[in-house]
């Protein structure tokens, strides 16, 4: 056990650095804390003093502040440590966790105890995944369509068992704006994220004049990737999407939108007289480029309301963004698409999929992996600057239940946590502090995988692997019932 770990039990991450400086432990446990502000220490920051009587806390901005009381409770709980000095600051400035309610959605109490978690492990981002094609659910004032038909579906195929009860969830403006209070008072920013152009059959089951065919569609019941998209050519589109952005931003204060920008087919935009046209007009070499036309345009809205827009990789591909401060979030991509972007000045959260993608079993995905993340891996070859953070993805296609997204949400979370603070150490001292702050997540009525389950020997993993996937296989086959080409 190094000084860190054992002068502050409890505390993950660690901080970056610890220096004794007096010889003599003394008692922690009655040392009185103060606090002062100090424009010398970076944005959440915090230097904290014992000189073996009292803790002196100098720190930067309300996080930094936070911080520091988190680092002196520990200290305090350690009972009795010599005179030290801890400095202390994050590696990087964006610090994700994510939550998809759109596949499943989730009950306010239980989203207020993942945020306690993320915030105790120093996360400072909430992606909340709100709209995709199984539903639709920030309750809108002028598109009450959305609230009606987009925020049900008719059942439920995931590759599990059929459930054919209809499935509803719609998170009211009050709830929406509880949360993002709750977040602000762990300073955690919520950046809402309305998927599109593809991932759009919840608002085109609602509003159809926004495909290009104009076909009455149903919510989708299962899982996959589906040609529903916006008609990008279409006016009527952009009236829609910046409707929905205007209520939107007007209900999220910070600073970024994620406007999605994955899995985007172009199948229905290659037989749209309207979309062909808009093609040709702009002389655009395929079809995906539409996709970067159409992501321009919204990123432009978005900056025109004093929003930056976050997009997946994909949209690199289609020629967006066009703005600087335009963050491209790498899920899935090691062509070099990012790194370029990075070495131009781009900023990238990193949310590798094999890594970062928490929703999936340890077979595939084992903590030891998730750990051992270098996020800067692929960008350390070329003159590329540094990812601008790093996030943990949890999607809910296969999680359909508060117990287990915490199975497998936890340990991966606080894995992905010491990686973004930087204050990652070996596997082995991981799962020992791990252990130590079991008792603060069960007091969250948080239950993580045991350790047991975090890495599944080689022999298992196959077999898990492929039971996970069988689900998936079984859906694919299973036919397709008032669903969407
Ligand atoms: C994604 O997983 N489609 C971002
Ligand atoms: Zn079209």
């Amino acid at each position: 056990m190094n000084d860190k770990s054992r002068y502050l039990p409890g505390l993950m991450p660690l901080p970056q650095k610890l220096k004794i400086t007096g010889g003599e432990n003394s008692d922690t446990a009655k040392a009185e804390v103060g606090f002062k502000k100090s424009g010398a220490i970076r944005r959440e920051g915090y230097r904290l003093e014992f000189d073996g009587r009292n803790i002196t806390i100098e720190y930067s901005d309300e996080s930094g502040r936070a911080y520091a009381e988190a680092a002196a409770a520990a200290l305090k709980r350690a009972k009795s440590a010599p005179a030290l000095i801890i400095e202390d600051e994050p590696e990087y400035e964006y610090r994700g966790f994510s939550l998809d309610c759109a596949r499943h959605s989730f009950k306010i109490d239980e989203i207020k105890r993942l945020i306690d978690a993320a915030a105790m492990y120093r996360l400072n981002r909430f992606h909340w995944h709100l709209t995709d094609d199984q539903g639709w659910r920030i309750e809108m004032k002028g598109l009450p369509k959305l609230n009606e038909t987009g925020s049900s579906r008719k059942r439920s195929d995931f590759g599990g068992a059929v459930d054919e009860r209809e499935y509803r969830a719609l998170f009211t403006r009050g709830e929406i704006r509880d949360i993002i209070q709750y977040c602000a008072d762990r300073h955690i920013e919520v950046i809402p994220e309305i998927d599109m152009p593809g991932h759009m059959s919840a608002a085109i089951a609602s509003y159809p004049e926004l495909s290009c065919t104009g076909e009455k569609i149903d919510v989708v019941t299962r899982q996959g990737v589906f040609k529903n998209t916006l008609c990008v050519s279409s006016e009527k589109t952009y009236e829609f999407v910046f409707k929905a952005l205007d209520e939107v931003c007007e209900l999220f204060p910070g600073e970024y939108i994620h406007i999605g920008g994955d899995e985007t087919p172009t199948a229905h935009w290659e037989s749209c007289p309207d979309c062909r046209r808009l093609k040709e007009e702009l002389g655009l070499k395929d079809f995906r480029a539409l996709q970067g036309v159409f992501c321009r345009r919204v990123e432009e809205y978005l900056a025109s309301k004093g929003k930056k827009a976050i997009m997946w990789n994909e949209s690199l591909y289609a020629g967006a963004p066009a703005k600087r401060t335009t963050v491209i979030q790498r899920w899935m991509e090691k062509g070099g698409v990012c790194a370029d972007f990075a070495s131009r000045g781009g900023r990238i959260i990193e949310s590798d999929f094999f890594h970062y993608y928490c929703d999936y079993p340890f077979g595939m995905t084992p903590v030891k992996k998730t750990y051992s993340f270098d996020p800067k891996r692929l960008y350390k070859k070329s003159a590329a600057a540094a990812p601008y953070g790093i996030e943990a993805e949890m999607w809910t296609e296969y999680i359909d239940n508060f117990e287990l997204l915490c199975y497998r949400y936890f340990p991966r979370l606080a894995a992905a946590a010491e990686t973004a603070w930087g204050t990652r150490t070996d596997y082995e001292d991981f799962k020992r502090r791990f252990a130590q702050q079991l008792g603060a997540l069960e007091a969250l009525g948080i239950r993580p995988a045991p350790q047991s389950d975090w890495d599944v020997p080689a022999l298992r993993r196959v077999p898990d692997i492929l039971k996970f996937f069988s689900g998936t296989i079984k859906q694919a086959l299973r036919p397709a019932r008032r669903q969407p080409k």
